[in-house]
């Protein structure tokens, strides 16, 4: 098997030493490795180390007389599977996400059409400057991965946030980003997650006990395999990458209009949501007072959003969640029919490890024709397979 081709980016921090040992690591793995510099990278650590480590030559200027190829920068680019900037400093963070190439390193990088991750490691108030985190941002709207540093005691004796994670918790990200090719770069995904909640006066809905964690992890997992991600989400307390689009509602009625809005131009759906089958029919404008009788809520159905969406869809590919307490299979099947779904993911409230709260699930996959079920696995993992099965669905269509 061929190895995979990482490009390490070492810019001019202190923690560029750091740089080393997570080339020494990487090597030992089944990478080959190629290390670029900034200029100032190389008052840090001597190119000599770097070369040493990873058995290349390793790039610095665009423009080395000595250098055969005179487009240097191209031909690193082409040759990389992924790029990591460590550390990535304020400076060369500014310039790779306004586009500017002014060395062979933030010309390389812009050239790079394969899988990006930086390290960011500087001074505390460097990073919390409100100009930094408007950079990182836009890294991640480029769709950068940002690998956040660690609070720590930073060299410039300031505590603080800052210092690159463990070269350890570097390699995992990069081990990661293979796991994950980028199977979705170009594909829309609408998702919808959490509880939806149900208002019966000013201060009283009618709401259930979803987290929004499934739905959550399903958007991450997209997000990594390079999709555009939209999550119509009912009130939780989970926060998304800032390069998904979380569209926040209340209501059932407002999550059919969300999805009513987005679900044409989706390639993959995925139906998460908790949504509340009835609403109290009228919201009262004041708070309900206590009396002495019995108080009766007449209460309305609400719009199925999954229903809608199988009734309409064209390309889509579409799956549903159902939770059961019984008969969980017949139910699933039923459900995966009646909604036209591509797939349906079933589960039952009382086998342990599934459910709302926790960070696991054990679930089965339904199909029109089949039923899979699964061993328990954490919601992150089940994010992934989902989208794999969505994926070969759609390669068979
Ligand atoms: N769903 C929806 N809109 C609703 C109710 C459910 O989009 N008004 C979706 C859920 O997001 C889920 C699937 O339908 O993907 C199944 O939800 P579930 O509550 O299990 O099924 P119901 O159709 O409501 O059936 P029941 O509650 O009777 O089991």
């Amino acid at each position: 098997m061929t190895k995979k081709h990482v490009l390490i980016g070492v810019c001019g921090g202190v923690s560029a030493y750091k740089a080393c040992d997570l080339v020494s690591k990487l090597s030992k793995l089944d990478y080959e490795i190629k290390v670029m510099m900034t200029e100032n990278a190389t008052k840090f650590v001597p190119p000599l180390i770097f070369e040493s480590l990873s058995h290349n030559s390793v790039e610095v200027d665009l423009f080395d007389p000595n250098n055969q190829d005179p487009i240097t920068h191209i031909t690193l680019a082409h040759w990389a599977d992924c790029v990591v900037l460590v550390p990535a400093t304020a400076n060369v963070i500014a310039k790779v996400v306004h586009g500017l190439a002014d060395d062979l390193l933030t010309s390389t990088f812009l050239a790079c059409t394969c899988k990006k991750i930086i390290c960011p490691a500087m001074n505390t108030h460097m990073y919390e400057n409100q100009v930094t985190q408007d950079n990182l941002a836009r890294a991640r709207q480029l769709g950068y991965q940002v690998f956040e540093p660690v609070v720590g005691h930073l060299a410039c004796d300031d505590t603080g946030k800052g210092k690159l994670p463990d070269v350890q918790d570097i390699v995992e990200v990069i081990n990661q980003a293979f796991a994950m090719p980028l199977m979705l770069k170009g594909k829309k995904v609408l998702i919808t997650a959490g509880p939806t909640q149900e208002p019966l006066d000013p201060v009283r809905f009618l709401s259930n006990h979803s987290s929004g964690k499934q739905g959550y992890a399903i958007g991450e997992a997209a997000y990594q395999m390079g999709a555009q991600v939209t999550i119509v989400s009912g009130p939780t307390s989970l926060k998304a990458s800032q390069g998904i689009q979380v569209i926040p509602v209340q209501t059932a009625q407002e999550m059919f209009e969300a999805v009513k809005e987005n679900y044409q131009s989706a390639d993959f759906i995925i139906m998460a949501a908790a949504v509340a089958d009835y609403r109290p029919e009228v919201v009262a404008e004041n708070k309900i007072k206590k009396s002495d009788e019995n108080l009766t809520i007449h209460m309305v159905k609400n719009p199925d959003i999954l229903a809608y969406v199988g009734e309409h869809k064209t390309h889509q590919i579409i799956c549903g969640f159902a939770m059961e307490t019984q008969d969980l299979d017949e139910n699933a099947k039923a459900k995966c029919i009646k909604k036209n779904c591509d797939i349906l993911i079933g589960n039952n409230l009382f086998t342990k490890g599934a459910g709302f709260q926790g960070d696991t699930n054990v679930v089965s996959l339904v199909t029109q024709e089949s039923i899979q079920h699964w061993p328990k696995q954490t919601k992150a993992e089940l994010g992934k397979k989902i989208l794999q099965a969505m994926i070969e669905i759609e390669k068979r269509q």
